[in-house]
């Protein structure tokens, strides 16, 4: 089960990450890097990781012309990355582009990275949802659904969802479509997340990997922290 965990190192300091990695040892074998560690250390965290054998989902939800992001996928798969993340908002040209950019170095030994849509920020409830879209005939979750199918439509591999979205998505686009949770807390109600589910749930629910942040990286102990959280995956609950 720990295999379905991916840690996101939403961290500003090279060394602090590092020491996680190393401490987190076997029990994570992947992991996110966002803006927030790219930003500041760029290539050098995904050469890291690689060296240390760990998987890596580049989660920097690229959304431009598709041209633009056409040419950024390919330079993130020759990164090595095994996961790229964009924005199902970007619309269909953009998805469609992104899938063909990375298809073109499919007999070049590069291995072809997953292509995950973002479909509506899990940090985004309803009502947050209706004020910025105004009055949008669907609802948050047929938003969610329309772009997963979108997501589908072109391409893509899966989506990044929320865990409440799971079960209506794997449903619309069936058992391959890989579906990665973020929003995981142990208990509801913390951070910034709005729409949230225990590691356990998320996995009974159908998610294919599920991604955790503050809860492994802020804490006290990180290790007995992503101990607990692989033993709930097990657990189901
Ligand atoms: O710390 P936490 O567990 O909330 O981290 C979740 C991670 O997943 C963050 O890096 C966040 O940027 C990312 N994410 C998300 N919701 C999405 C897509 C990605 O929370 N829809």
């Amino acid at each position: 089960m720990k295999e379905h965990l991916i840690v996101s190192l939403d961290l500003n300091n090279l060394e602090d990450i590092k020491d996680l990695v190393k401490n987190l040892g076997d029990l994570v074998a992947f992991y996110k890097i966002g803006s927030i560690p790219f930003i500041y250390f760029g290539r050098e965290i995904i050469t890291f990781l690689k060296e240390n054998n760990k998987r890596v989902m580049l989660d920097l939800k690229f959304h431009d012309i598709p041209n633009t992001v056409a040419r950024t996928c390919e330079g993130a798969l020759k990164l090595g990355v095994d996961f790229i993340t964009l924005h199902t908002s970007g619309g269909f040209s953009m998805l469609e582009e992104a899938v063909k950019a990375t298809l073109l170095y499919e007999d070049k030994k590069i291995p072809r990275p997953k292509l995950l849509g973002v479909t509506v920020l899990t940090s985004i409830d309803e009502a947050h949802f209706r004020d910025l879209f105004g009055d949008i005939k669907r609802s948050l979750s047929e938003q969610v659904l329309f772009l997963a199918g979108l997501a589908r439509s072109a391409g893509l591999d899966g989506v990044v969802a929320s865990p409440k979205e799971i079960k209506m998505i794997r449903e619309e686009c069936g058992k391959d479509f890989l579906i990665v949770t973020p929003g995981i807390r142990l208990k509801p109600g913390q951070d910034d997340q709005a729409r949230t589910m225990t590691p356990g749930q998320a996995i009974s629910a159908g998610a294919d990997y599920i991604v955790v942040g503050r809860p492994i990286v802020k804490a006290p102990d990180p290790v007995s922290a992503a101990e607990e959280i692989i033993k709930e995956m097990e657990s189901g609950n």
